[in-house]
């Protein structure tokens, strides 16, 4: 077993028990708790010390996490992900009843998936539900962990364009099957079930499908890895661990996951929120620094934005650039976009060269063909709120939004590799546009 083999094995099974985002932020929370990470509230005073280490979530699903350096600090680093991913969130009043033989649900979409790959396969349910408490209302973590939901395909005898570019309709097309008739009435009951509660208690829930298909090796050489949700959990995974590992920054370090980048990062908790600008301010205020410390600090900071890039797909070669074409387990991509919906220029790509050089890490380039438009990401909106020097980068993967995805067993460790190396180095602006590395 080597290293590659032993990250993306742990990667694999951070997915299987991370069904949904609120799960997702659940379990960063245990990994930063175990290493001695102090949980702070949002609604309470902040006592912070040179050399702590804390954590914040809001909405149960975006995490920021920060370690101070012992003697100081000039400036932030921080890489950024997001804990969601592209489902169907299951929506009020769940159950429809057809031709009084099944129960289904009805179900919405929850970002852009491609929809074939939800068909014919077990599904299951995950989120959080509200339930009422003596003292009040109170979320609890839901995952029916077993095989529960299908969405079955029209057989090709009663479609038969099926295999000749089907548009699905969320409505009609999508919706699960719960199970026959017997099953009218009971899934509220099962979710306050799982919730250790009665239905009656049951005030609201945020519930989405998940594939039950495991995460696993394959290839010639087992050299690639198949899950669901790798866009973004590699890239959180891997910048976690390095985070995690870092025990004595030079620099102010931040471990960033937000949730609802696939709908566009704009909600209370999303990239585009003032969530980390909010973190940014009270990490200085409570170290007795003022506003002017605040920009002074901003203006000295350094961001990775990660979220998974596309691989040349082998059957399709003519989608991808003619020139820049990233390939599974060859390390880390760095995105270019002329029109900044990815934020590497060629100041941030040089200090990403130069880290990725220092740690021998591989670096490779994405940038869409000329006449495709992209997607975007985190780091330009992020930069809406609070505007600092950020490259984007990701890892190679195929499949992108389905709901399983293929990526580079090696690319794994490359990523926790070089968030450690990130983490560990400090990144010192001098002028607009050098840097230095200490
Ligand atoms: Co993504």
């Amino acid at each position: 077993m080597d290293e590659f083999y032993s990250s993306s094995e742990k990667l694999l099974k951070f997915i299987e028990k991370s069904p949904s985002c609120f799960h997702v932020v659940n379990n960063i929370s245990e990994e930063l708790e175990a290493k001695g990470y102090k949980k702070l509230s949002e609604n309470e005073r902040w006592e912070l010390t040179l050399g702590g280490r804390y954590y914040v979530v809001r909405n149960g699903s975006s995490l920021i996490a920060f370690h101070l350096p012992s003697k100081g600090y000039d400036g932030f680093q921080l890489i950024c992900s997001h804990s969601d991913s592209p489902t169907f969130k299951i929506k009020s009043n769940p159950e429809m009843e057809a031709d009084k033989k099944y129960t289904k649900l009805n179900v919405e979409k929850y970002g852009g998936m491609l929809c074939a790959p939800w068909f014919d396969r077990p599904l299951s349910v995950a989120g959080r539900v509200l339930v009422k408490a003596s003292d009040g209302i109170r979320p609890v973590l839901v995952n029916i962990d077993r095989d529960l939901l299908m969405i079955p395909n029209l057989a090709i005898h009663m479609n038969r364009n099926a295999n000749d570019g089907y548009t699905y309709n969320a409505q009609i097309d999508m919706c699960p099957v719960f199970g026959d008739e017997t099953a009218k009435d009971s899934f509220l009951s099962l979710i306050a079930q799982s919730a250790g509660t009665e239905k009656e208690n049951l005030l609201d829930m945020d519930l989405f499908l998940y594939n039950r298909q495991k995460g696993t090796f394959l290839g010639a050489q087992e050299e690639f890895i198949a899950s669901p949700r790798l866009d973004d959990l590699q890239c959180l995974y891997g910048s976690l661990q390095g985070f995690l590992n870092t025990e004595h920054p030079k620099n102010a370090v931040l471990f960033c996951a937000f949730d609802n980048e696939e709908t566009g990062s704009v909600s209370r908790q999303g990239a585009a929120s003032t969530f980390l600008q909010d973190v940014l301010k009270r990490i200085q205020f409570a170290m007795g620094n003022t506003q002017e410390d605040y920009l002074r600090a901003v203006a000295s900071s350094f961001m990775i934005s990660a979220d998974n890039a596309h691989a040349v797909h082998p059957n399709h070669m003519d989608k991808a650039d003619p020139v820049n074409r990233p390939q599974m387990n060859h390390g880390i991509v760095l995105k270019y976009n002329a029109n900044q919906k990815y934020t590497t220029d060629a100041v941030s790509a040089a200090v990403l060269r130069t880290l990725c050089s220092a740690g021998d890490i591989p670096l490779q380039v994405f940038t869409n063909r000329s006449d495709m438009a992209g997607g975007s990401t985190l780091g330009n909106l992020s930069n809406t709120q609070v505007s600092m020097r950020c490259a984007d980068v990701g890892l190679a993967q195929l499949a992108m939004h389905s709901p399983y995805e293929m990526a580079g067993k090696k690319d794994t460790y490359y990523f926790e590799k070089m968030a450690a190396l990130f983490y560990q180095s400090r990144i010192k602006v001098t002028e607009e546009g050098v840097f230095i590395k200490e």
